[in-house]
């Protein structure tokens, strides 16, 4: 059947998605003004490594681009897939978005969250808060009978009463063998749109919010999103479970 996964992909699918967490939490914890991006991605390099698994990040090809980190880190005007760098100093006030995806026993296992490092601004914060709420009200669409348009359309509602801007740009996505499966999970759309979920159906919901604009540009790397007025993006993201019941959220770490 589509896009389902058998009791036993679910849970090695369960278990990369506990790598996944314990290792974003760690980088969660850690981060802090004066390290650069590039110690924070070595962490996670380390983190991926002592849990047994592989970064899904590296190596990770998109046409003649082949991405050279571990995690993803976007700071502040950068939306998504940002590369570390000794040249990028974390300072006081940056908006930190961390993503991490890792392939364990064979299966994908993908979070992402964002920090405000040490005094950020209101408007930052308050950024980072509805980003992170958009995702868990789109993640209690996720339910047998809905569609994938319900989850897109509660991520764009939940976001229509701020003036933000959602990325259209890039999408949530089912989780496998790959990081990529179908069915995709745009950030808006219509209710009631899109394929049916069904149990068993593993999705990565990944909401993508920009203070200004919803325009993006991409830098010479290939890889990093920029906002194109570079006001400052956040993004959230959990793999979820779409079960019989309440959805669960793979990605919350058990212990
Ligand atoms: N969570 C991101 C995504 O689903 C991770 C991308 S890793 C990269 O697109 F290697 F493609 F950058
Ligand atoms: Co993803």
């Amino acid at each position: 059947m589509k896009y389902i996964r058998s009791d036993k992909e679910i849970q090695s699918i369960r278990e990369a998605c506990q790598v996944a967490a314990t290792v974003l939490k760690q980088l969660v914890d850690t981060v802090e003004e004066g390290m650069t991006t590039y110690d924070l991605d070595q962490l996670g390099r380390k983190a991926i490594k002592e849990l047994g698994a592989e970064s899904a990040c590296y190596n990770y090809r998109n046409g003649k681009h082949v991405f050279p980190a571990y995690t993803c880190l976007s700071v502040n005007e950068e939306i998504v897939h940002g590369i570390g760098t000794m040249r990028r100093v974390i300072r006081s006030g940056d908006v930190v978005s961390i993503d991490v995806v890792v392939r364990y026993g064979g299966f994908i296992g993908d979070n992402a969250t964002t920090v405000l490092i040490a005094q950020g601004s209101d408007e930052n914060a308050a950024l980072i808060e509805a980003t992170r709420e958009s995702l868990n009200y789109a993640i209690s669409y996720a339910r047998a009978g809905n569609r994938v348009g319900d989850i897109s359309n509660a991520v764009e509602r939940f976001i229509k009463r701020h003036n933000y801007g959602i990325v259209r740009e890039f999408v949530g996505h089912g989780v496998g063998k790959s990081m990529h499966e179908l069915p995709q999970i745009p950030n808006f759309g219509r209710r009631g749109s899109g394929a049916l979920l069904k149990p068993g159906m593993c999705l990565a919901i990944e909401p993508m919010i920009n203070l200004g604009s919803s325009k993006v540009d991409m830098l010479d790397d290939g890889w990093t999103a920029v906002t194109h007025d570079r006001k400052a993006s956040a993004h959230f993201e959990h793999t979820v479970l779409v079960t019989s019941e309440e959805p669960e959220i793979l990605t919350i770490p058990k212990n």
